[in-house]
């Protein structure tokens, strides 16, 4: 049986209704791709499993169970979702964003301060832990964002577009980490990516979203074809495999 299990979701905001038909399935140690055009849903998805939108209709179990029993306090260890914001006037130290968000694991003092350090140095974030959240340049403030959702090992890891903002070689250094530490702590990973490349060269499995619905959902080289992603971006896409370099992908309109 699949770790998460989301069948024929429906959400609205306000009388809108946003998502009207999502299904997905997915497994620990998994990255799955959520991708699909700009306002298709994918946020608001990301933040139904994270339980900051209710669900209006179908089923969303993680670990056999629907995620609306358990309590809030066995979700939020369970759960990390990337919704750190940049808040004008806000003062905090990226140190201390960390130690906030690691307050709902409960831990002991000293197992806090190794997890920061841990998570700081995957993350290529040692030298900015007594900077202000607020001077950080968008990358840096992309890998903190990160950072504290990887602190916390959570089971459900949510990630909404964890590489924009990013240069191209911290995109690909993020993209191996998660795919490392989702294998090494059994986490089921969810991101928004926009590029399908990523989406083919990084993850397990892919679901396209279109006004609200999956198009498609599944292992990612049946989900990422040439044309689904057309049908789902309304563009033109041609697939190619170069000798030496891999799938190369080219989108027109
Ligand atoms: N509070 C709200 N009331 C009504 N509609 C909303 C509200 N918030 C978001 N929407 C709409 O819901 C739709 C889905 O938004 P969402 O942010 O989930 O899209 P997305 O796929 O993440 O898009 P993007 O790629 O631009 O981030 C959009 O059309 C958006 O305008
Ligand atoms: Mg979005």
């Amino acid at each position: 049986m699949p770790d998460l299990v989301v069948e024929n979701l429906r959400a609205r905001l306000g009388r809108v209704e946003i998502l009207r038909n999502v299904s997905l399935e997915a497994w620990r140690s998994e990255l799955v791709a959520i991708m699909g055009p700009n306002g298709a849903g994918k946020t608001t998805f990301l933040r139904v499993l994270a339980r900051i939108v209710r669900k209006s209709g179908g089923r969303v179990e993680l670990l056999g169970k629907d995620i609306y029993e358990y309590s809030r306090r066995e979700y939020a260890k369970l759960v990390a979702y990337s919704s750190l914001e940049r808040t004008p006037g806000f003062r905090m130290r990226v140190r201390e964003v960390l130690e906030t968000s690691l307050y709902p694991l409960a831990l002991p003092r000293n197992e806090v301060l190794k997890r920061i350090e841990w998570v700081a140095k995957v993350l290529d974030i040692e030298h900015l832990l007594d900077r202000d959240l607020a001077t950080l340049s968008s990358g840096e403030f992309q890998r903190v964002s990160l950072a504290t959702c990887i602190a916390r090992k959570p089971t459900l890891l949510l990630l909404d577009e964890p590489v924009a903002h990013l240069d191209p070689k911290h995109q690909l250094e993020v993209l191996h980490l998660v795919r490392d530490l989702s294998k090494e702590l059994k986490i089921v990973t969810l991101m928004v990516l926009h590029d399908p490349k990523q989406a083919l060269d990084f993850c397990d499995r892919a679901m396209l979203l279109r006004n609200g619905a999956t198009i498609a959902h599944g292992e990612v080289s049946k989900v990422l074809t040439e044309e689904l992603l057309s049908k789902t971006f309304d563009v033109k896409v041609r697939i190619v495999e170069v000798p030496n370099l891999g799938r190369l992908i080219h989108v027109s309109i």
